[in-house]
């Protein structure tokens, strides 16, 4: 029996040494000192032996039975420690590393320039309003003094729409902003100061300059005294603010059916300072609007008395004066959807 107990250890023992997960470990237990176990067998079998016998084989099968059982428990933990950091080496996750950028948008350079437009004028008192891009034939050019055949129709020349209903008006995309002069006279009495910045469309060839889709900022102001001393007293603040640096405003008579006076707004070049450039062409100015005193035509078309009331109205092209602020060379752009252009602003 002696011998017997002997080779148990010996066998336990070597098992537990090759034992390589704990699941291992406890089948291990269970041959050995489980019910139906080695060592268990032989504990039962104390009783049928003399008592001599069952004293020393029995004090001999307890100590192997603790050796056993201590062996057993220190292999567990080893092999539990060994799993855990096998689990973690393969989990490993480095906290150190950069996470996953998000992409940020940024507003469209048209979108930043109108925002700034719109609070310069805001702190001049003037308020934003928008219109129908589709706008009928009336608003578009009868109300604003431009009758059919009126050779000022041939420079707005647009995209005609068909007609839904059997309306007498032609409907047609805006080819500027005017309309909501007519629009928002008809609905509100003077004193009147409003910008309304919005898309317009023109028939046109594109080239680096020209696009038939476009940007303009109108603005309005009407009341009992407005004099062109007003209108270039306030474009000049407004360009002076956009451009941050002081700007001189030159007035060039011009004609536009809904206005008399007429002119042109140049404004001194932000490039060279009027020493000339080949953005000012070399003659230290740069176009950036139109505008005029409110034609009297156009202020009866909006049920206005025009002995009672004067007022200026101005139009100008907000891409030009981004490609301006912001030095881009190609008008194109601004639609392109080009991420390498978007991501600049
Ligand atoms: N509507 C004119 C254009 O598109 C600009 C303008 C607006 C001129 C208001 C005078 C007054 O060119």
């Amino acid at each position: 029996m002696k011998n017997e107990l002997a080779k148990i250890y010996a066998n336990t023992a070597d098992a537990i040494t090759k034992a390589e997960t704990p699941e291992k470990i406890e089948e291990i237990r269970i041959e050995c000192l489980g019910r139906k176990g080695a060592l268990t067998a032989i504990l039962r079998a104390l009783k049928d032996l003399t008592a001599e016998e069952r004293k020393t084989i029995g004090e001999e099968a307890n100590k192997i039975r603790q050796k056993i059982e201590s062996r057993l428990r220190e292999k567990k933990i080893e092999l539990e420690r060994t799993s855990r950091e096998s689990i973690l080496k393969k989990e490993w996750i480095d906290v150190t590393r950069p996470g996953k950028q998000i992409k940020k948008g940024t507003l469209h350079p048209i979108t930043q320039l109108l925002r700034e437009a719109e609070s310069i004028f805001a702190s001049m008192g003037f308020a934003t309003i928008e219109g129908p891009e589709v706008e009928t034939e009336y608003y578009n050019f009868d109300a604003l003094n431009i009758p059919e055949n009126h050779p000022a129709r041939d420079m707005w020349d647009t995209f005609w729409l068909k007609k839904l209903d059997n309306s007498e008006d032609r409907l047609l995309l805006r080819t500027h902003t005017s309309p909501m002069q007519i629009r928002y006279m008809e609905s509100h009495n003077p004193p009147i100061r409003i910008i309304v910045p919005g898309r317009v469309y023109r028939y046109e060839a594109t080239d680096a300059s020209h696009d038939i889709q476009f940007y303009q900022l109108e603005g309005l102001m009407v009341d009992k005294n407005i004099s062109i001393a007003n209108f270039k007293a306030i474009i000049r603040l407004f360009f002076s603010r956009l451009f941050e640096k002081e700007i001189t405003i030159r007035l060039r008579p011009s004609f536009f059916p809904f206005t008399e006076p007429s002119f042109e707004v140049d404004i001194s070049c932000i490039i060279c300072g009027q020493k000339g450039c080949s953005v000012c062409k070399q003659s230290g100015w740069l176009e950036l609007a139109g505008a005029g005193m409110v034609h009297p035509n156009v202020f009866k078309a909006a049920g206005y008395n025009p002995k009672e009331v004067q007022g200026f109205a101005f139009g100008m092209g907000v891409n030009r004066i981004a490609m301006m602020k912001y030095k881009i060379p190609d008008i194109r752009l601004f639609h392109s959807g080009d991420l390498r252009f978007l991501k600049q602003f």
